[in-house]
């Protein structure tokens, strides 16, 4: 349970600093719960492409009868535009979404603070600098916090809760009461490099990378394994694409590097590539497959022929064990609970299933002897299988019970 504070949500006054894509739609959702919201960017042209993208936005949901037009007026008159910080003063809580850059960030923090009251929750949504580093801006640490949201905000249910080392309790049970009212599924989890769905979601690209680097199979039976044994909406090749191979890349270089070069992070040569070249994916029109002008998959000449059950399912069960050892071992460092981790799998990355009920139903002897047989046959430490799964294997334990 969290305790009661004396602020009501519809009355809440929340700020929002930069007006991309992130920002933008991370004030829609809070104007949607009644909120009172300020959104703020050092650039015009990015203030009214904002406006008229939620002008976009909220007819589409009029048209589809998902609001209706008295509805659509209360959120779009619950945001105002503003183009000087000061006027976020009078803010509860704001978020910030500009440049991921950490200088900068820092700079807005510190004049933020000088504005705001000494009760106001100060969050981030960055996706890959430490809260602690961003909270050490601020004359009082204890009132920032990570609120990371995923893209597109107003769709993407979950958000992940990131309290720094410096942040107050407090300030974390009330900004988890804030977010849920939001209408959002919070994951808390520990200020550590990817959180949970950037860290836990790593093999499902890397593992997938490096099956076609050792010449197993290609882009296309992967993503077919993967869809059709696992259930994924989209195989690892087709999300890459999706995401783009330039910022897909450059999120496993920096978890890579955070982690100390990790070999079980290490980026492929293959990405690498593929961004190089600017086979960027949908956006570029190429990337491992083609795409048309309006970023739809060209599906001709896509090798269709069907390859063995026993290499389809061999390609499914490492990426699939490969996932659950990393969500294993993101339970035992603390990073989240296990109830977190699936939600935040789930609800974060469409995943079928959470990755730990997944372990569950395979079985925890299965996911051990799995990575036992990649680590005897590779001898690398990114196969090494995590601690927590030889121990409850040994305890004949489970992880929902
Ligand atoms: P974006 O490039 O779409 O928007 C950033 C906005 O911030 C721009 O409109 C820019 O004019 C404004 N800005 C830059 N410096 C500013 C400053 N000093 N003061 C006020 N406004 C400033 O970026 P996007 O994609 O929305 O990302 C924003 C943040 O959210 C980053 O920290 C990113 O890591 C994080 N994030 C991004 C996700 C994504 O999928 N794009 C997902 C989750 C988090």
């Amino acid at each position: 349970m969290f305790p009661i504070y004396h602020f009501k949500i519809k009355n809440m006054n929340v700020g929002i600093i930069g007006s991309g894509t992130m920002g933008s739609g991370i004030a829609q959702v809070a104007a949607t719960s009644g909120c009172a919201v300020k959104l703020y960017d050092t650039n015009q042209i990015a203030l009214d492409k904002s406006k008229l993208a939620l002008e976009k936005v909220l007819t589409r949901l009029v048209v589809k009868g998902r609001i209706d037009a008295s509805e659509k007026e209360n959120i779009q008159s619950n945001i105002s535009y503003v183009n000087s910080l000061k006027s976020l003063g009078d803010s509860d809580l704001t978020i910030e979404a500009i440049v991921e850059n950490l200088e900068i960030k820092k700079k807005l923090f510190s004049e933020l603070e000088s504005y705001v009251s000494d009760d106001c929750i100060i969050a981030s949504n960055t996706s890959s600098l430490s809260i602690a580093s961003i909270a050490a801006a601020l004359q009082k640490p204890e009132r920032c916090i990570g609120i990371h949201f995923f893209n597109p905000a107003p769709l993407m249910k979950l958000v992940e809760v990131i309290p720094a080392i410096q942040t107050k309790n407090e300030i974390a049970d009330k900004t988890v009461q804030i977010i849920s009212d939001w209408k959002k599924v919070v994951a808390v989890a520990k200020d550590t490099p990817g959180f949970i769905v950037n860290r836990v979601a790593r093999p499902f690209y890397g593992e997938a990378l490096r099956i076609y680097e050792e010449g197993l199979a290609d882009f296309v039976t992967i993503d077919q394994s993967l869809k059709t044994l696992g259930g994924f909406r989209m195989g690892p090749f087709e999300l890459m694409d999706f995401i783009g191979n330039d910022i897909n890349y450059t999120v496993t270089e920096t978890v890579f590097a955070a982690f100390y070069f990790d070999p079980r992070y290490k980026p492929a040569f293959t990405q690498k590539r593929f961004a190089e070249a600017g086979y960027l994916g949908r956006k570029s029109g190429k990337g491992y497959y083609d795409y048309d002008e309006n970023g739809k998959k060209i599906t001709s000449g896509l090798d269709q022929s069907h390859p063995d059950e026993a290499l389809t399912k061999q390609i499914f069960n490492r990426v699939l064990v490969m996932l659950i050892n990393e969500a294993a071992d993101a339970l035992f460092l603390n990073i989240a609970s296990a109830d977190d981790i699936d939600n935040a799998m789930t609800k974060g990355v469409n995943y079928p299933k959470g990755l730990l009920a997944w372990a569950d139903e395979k079985g925890i002897d299965w996911c051990v002897e799995k990575m036992d047989a990649l680590y005897s046959e590779y001898h690398e430490d990114r196969y090494r299988c995590s601690p927590l799964l030889r121990k409850m294997n040994k305890l004949g334990k489970r992880f929902k019970s």
